[in-house]
């Protein structure tokens, strides 16, 4: 891979594109040129990149000659049409959609834990699940210690996970409401300002959400664990940006609070934060905008054997989408 590479990005005016570009430009990710895509109703905006106005271009079969890296975040259908063909071009695609995690030939990376998996790839690296990626980033560390087994594990998740939509929707809803309007909703099927929706991506016949089986089946992948097992529930709520997750899990050898402190206190890529005595406690308000994700309200599982229970947060636009495709770029490039 060339040292500095022509990157493109795919879905640059969505949340986790504006994501990327920031990202790009904060880690000083050594770019020769930079090209910015998205559908035909972004043309003609213009995104700023090192203080220099890019003028966003329509996706198009053409859009990859050249290219090197191409970091796409413009949902699964456009990843499913035009990856392979980017992939075809000779660029590497970095993708943040759900299309080709689980394919066999694709790597699935989270670099803090499974960064050598990128050697694998031919042409398409998937960026995992934001929940599954910002509960990894706490429980793989105590897995190499404890060896998990299991978890079950609710995620209070951001409504800038849904996308740039629904940021304006929850705006829209809490200024409704505190005029005395009507509320109005175009993407939650319910209001979601003052309110939480146990409702995360389309339901399975078994009852679970697409959302809740990723922890189980991309943790499988990720991990190199196949035995795992993960029983989630997915909420959202009312907050703009970051997820957090509470989790118990359950390993196969005895684990104590401490020893697990000790073990996420050295962990990349987290911050242990857990200081009840002194309400110290990871909340999404203060991991937004931040590469670390943070843990605390770390215990021993009162019902289950083996069991820890802690509670997780990131910044989804970041560790769960737009830092952790920067990471794998930087990757490549090393
Ligand atoms: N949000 C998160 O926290 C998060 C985390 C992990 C993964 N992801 C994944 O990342 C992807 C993007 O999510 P997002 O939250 O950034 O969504 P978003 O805010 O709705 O942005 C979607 C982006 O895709 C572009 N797009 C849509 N249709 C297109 C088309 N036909 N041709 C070219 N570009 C098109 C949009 O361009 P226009 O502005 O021109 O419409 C926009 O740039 C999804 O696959 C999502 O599952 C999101």
């Amino acid at each position: 891979m060339n040292s500095k590479p022509n990157v493109a990005v795919v879905g640059a005016t969505g949340a986790v594109g504006v994501e990327m570009i920031r990202t790009l430009e904060k880690r000083n990710f050594q770019v020769a040129t930079l090209r910015l895509l998205a559908s035909t109703r972004s043309v003609g905006k213009k995104l700023k990149f090192r203080g220099e106005e890019i003028a966003i271009k329509e996706l198009g079969r053409d859009s990859f000659r050249g290219i090197d890296i191409a970091l796409f975040s413009a949902g699964g259908s456009i990843s499913k049409e035009f990856a392979p063909m980017a992939a075809k071009a000779g660029c590497v695609v970095i993708d943040n959609s759900s299309a080709f995690r689980m394919d066999e030939s694709v790597p699935l990376v989270i670099p803090e834990i499974n960064a050598t998996d990128i050697e694998l790839h031919s042409g398409i690296i998937a960026n995992p699940n934001c929940t599954t990626a910002i509960t990894l980033m706490a429980l793989y560390p105590l897995h190499r210690a404890f060896q998990v087994k299991r978890i079950f594990a609710s995620s209070y998740q951001a409504v800038s996970g849904t996308g740039a939509k629904a940021i304006e929707e929850l705006e829209r809803q809490v200024g409704q409401i505190v005029a005395g309007r009507p509320v109005t909703k175009e993407v939650y099927p319910h209001q979601i300002a003052f309110n939480v929706l146990p409702h995360v991506d389309s339901f399975l016949p078994s009852g679970y959400t697409r959302e809740e089986m990723k922890m189980e089946n991309e943790g499988r992948k990720i991990m190199h664990h196949p035995a795992f097992r993960a029983s989630v529930t997915c909420v959202r709520v009312p907050v703009y940006r970051a997820h957090s997750v509470a989790v118990s899990a359950e390993f196969a050898r005895p684990v104590s609070a401490e020893a697990a402190r000790t073990v996420l206190g050295k962990a990349p890529g987290l911050d242990l934060v857990d200081d009840p005595e002194k309400k110290e406690y990871p909340m999404p308000l203060y991991t937004a905008e931040k590469y670390n994700c943070q843990v605390g309200r770390i215990r021993q599982d009162c019902a289950l054997d083996n069991g820890l229970c802690f509670w997780v947060s990131g910044d989804q636009l970041l560790k769960g989408a737009a830092l952790n495709a920067v990471q794998i770029a930087e990757e490549l490039v090393k």
